[in-house]
């Protein structure tokens, strides 16, 4: 049976009667094409791109422009899966009009169903004029990427009192703000759970312990992709880096050795053809 494209109300019920939400990365057709055809409900171009797609070492590099074309190669790819984009760096913080403005362009030209942008009391009043604006809005607390150098780096968040409850107290102004949901980054399990159980609308954590209603992962990490670093909370469920080595280097040897292209990947043409291909060539003065 094809998969049901969900909603932001589909979410919220699955909430409420207890079913998981799975999403995951994704930033060109290819990748997005086998998301679609799985059971992942929800996907999120993240600005993650810049160090998957663009390897750079954090998330601030990435513009909207270039945010923009991973969202239409996704959206062309995307028909049963909830697409969510992130607003990069810079692109929301100046003004509720500038992040207005940026959120329609997510929509109208990256062809999403709906925003990401991170921070959470600092963002309520953004939250909730693009939420006016008709457009949804996912939150994202925690440890927030794209100011990892104001946090001292890619750290877990509220492991102390006070931080824990700044956390708590994010989570409850994204929901007051309009946020259909929120993502918690690296932060304590029972901080995680406290604000899932607090909150109406569903928690997507990473990082965040198994008490949030849904989970994410960025693409490469779970199917083995990226090296660089891999995050405690990372789970691999394929090697497909190492499959990919496998093959290129089967290729590379079959190339070599003569054995590739084979009579199978070749076009053919009958002998006598061929014989008066040459015939003419040479008559004609040409070989
Ligand atoms: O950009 C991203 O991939 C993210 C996820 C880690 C939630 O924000």
């Amino acid at each position: 049976m094809e998969k049901q494209k969900a909603n932001i109300l589909k979410f919220k019920e699955m909430k409420q009667q207890g079913k998981k939400i799975t999403m995951v990365t994704a930033y060109d057709f290819a990748m997005m094409s086998q998301v679609d055809k799985s059971d992942i409900d929800m996907i999120l171009v993240g600005d993650s791109a810049a160090m998957t797609m663009m390897g750079y070492e954090g998330t601030v590099q990435i513009n909207l422009d270039t945010m923009l074309v991973f969202c239409q190669a996704v959206a062309n790819a995307g028909k049963h899966t909830f697409l969510v984009g992130d607003m990069p760096f810079m692109t929301y913080e100046i003004s509720t009009e500038q992040a207005m403005t940026n959120a329609g362009r997510i929509i109208r030209e990256g062809r999403m169903d709906a925003v990401k942008l991170e921070g959470g009391e600092r963002m309520a009043d953004t939250v909730t004029a693009i939420v006016r604006a008709g457009i949804p809005v996912m939150g994202h607390i925690g440890l927030t990427p794209q100011s990892a150098a104001q946090l001292g780096g890619f750290n877990v968040q509220g492991k102390k009192l006070q931080d824990a409850k700044q956390i708590v107290k994010d989570a409850l102004a994204l929901e007051k703000a309009g946020a259909f949901a929120i993502v918690l980054e690296a932060i304590p399990s029972p901080v995680a759970k406290i604000i899932t159980e607090s909150v109406q609308v569903p928690t997507i954590g990473i990082g965040a312990g198994n008490k949030c209603d849904g989970q994410v992962l960025v693409i490469h990490d779970l199917l083995g992709l990226f090296d660089r670093f891999i995050p405690k909370f990372v789970k691999r469920y394929a090697n497909l880096g190492a499959d990919m080595q496998k093959a290129l280097n089967t290729y590379s040897a079959e190339v070599r050795e003569g054995i590739f292209p084979d009579k199978e990947h070749s076009f053919t043409m009958p002998q006598d053809l061929v014989q008066q291909l040459t015939a003419e060539l040479q008559e004609e003065g040409i070989l």
